[in-house]
């Protein structure tokens, strides 16, 4: 049997392959069927002592439950250890009742995958309100890496205007986008941000910020609906920005909303490959690598 495999959602295949691919390991797709009820049938390939498994958890319904299917499988095959590598993990940004009667979907999604897991490995979590994400995910082991090395290392080599200043849209974004200037050498920016509804937002920049004739670098964890980097390329823009180029890690808007981000200025998106996306330029399977090298890769 061989000592560790990767196993992965058909919808991260790709990224799945090539990480595989850098940690030498076989790596194998799982089938999953729905049935004409919409009920799902899931088929690992064969279990190893240390599988993992890769699934970026956007558009997670689903996933979820496959996860947890596969999960049950692999164990019952004589899988001993399961990591899953999950780069997008979803349901932490609502880590409160934000009003009475709903639920706290972090905690909830934190306990149901610490029931099938040993190890999460995730890139950037929304973790707001929790301190850390062991506390997300009770008793087993963890690691939340940072996707701003990466992000940085290709801003560098795309070249990038000493004259660029990094903005943050909200106080959320304040520790990625200071880590982001300081690795590049360029001035950052945190704006203020309101939120009124799901898409509409509104933006402030503090006061005394010099953007006017200056290329911005717009970096925001999480893109959805789109709102929050149109409303805070509008106020660049209206500061007299040079250029405002986008950057983000978890890329959750759906592909043709690229065009209406072209059509309001914006000079480009990219995002990092934590979720298949048309934006994707940014690749995170080496530092995945690097978090994994250490899983057994013998039989013990
Ligand atoms: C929120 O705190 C996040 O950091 C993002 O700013 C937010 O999720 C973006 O959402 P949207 O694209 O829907 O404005």
């Amino acid at each position: 049997m061989t000592a560790v495999v990767l196993q992965s959602l058909e919808s991260g295949a790709a990224d799945a392959a090539r990480l595989a691919a850098r940690l030498g390991i076989p790596c194998h797709t799982i089938e999953v069927h729905r049935f004409p009820d919409g009920e799902l049938r899931v088929r690992v390939g064969p279990a190893a002592p240390t599988t993992i498994l890769y699934a970026s958890l956007d558009q997670p319904n689903d996933k979820l439950i496959s996860l947890i299917f596969a999960a049950e499988a692999l164990r019952r095959g004589g899988t001993q250890r399961l990591v899953l590598v999950a780069p997008y993990l979803c349901y932490m940004r609502q880590d409160t009742a934000f009003s009475p009667g709903e639920a706290i979907s972090q905690t909830v999604i934190g306990r149901l995958l610490a029931g099938a897991f040993d190890r999460i490995i995730t890139m950037d979590a929304h973790l707001h309100r929790t301190p850390t994400l062991d506390a997300v995910f009770p008793g087993i082991e963890t690691l939340n890496l940072s996707a701003i090395p990466a992000i940085a290392e290709y801003l560098a080599a795309a070249g990038l205007d000493p004259r660029s200043v990094a903005v943050g849209p909200d106080a959320e974004s304040e520790p990625w986008v200071g880590d982001l200037g300081s690795r590049l050498g360029i001035d950052h920016v945190v704006a203020r941000k309101t939120r009124h509804g799901d898409r509409s937002v509104q933006i402030t920049l503090p006061d005394g910020v010099k953007i006017a004739g200056r290329p911005v670098v717009l970096f925001d964890d999480i893109v959805s609906s789109g709102g929050t980097i149109m409303a805070c390329a509008t106020i660049l823009q209206a500061a007299g920005a040079a250029r405002v180029d986008v950057v983000v890690t978890h890329a959750l808007f759906p592909d043709a909303m690229l065009k209406t981000f072209a059509e309001a200025g914006i000079a480009s998106v990219r995002s990092t490959s934590s979720v298949p996306h048309l934006s994707n330029a940014i690749r995170l399977d080496g530092l995945l690598a690097q978090a994994l090298a250490g899983e057994p890769t013998r039989p013990s």
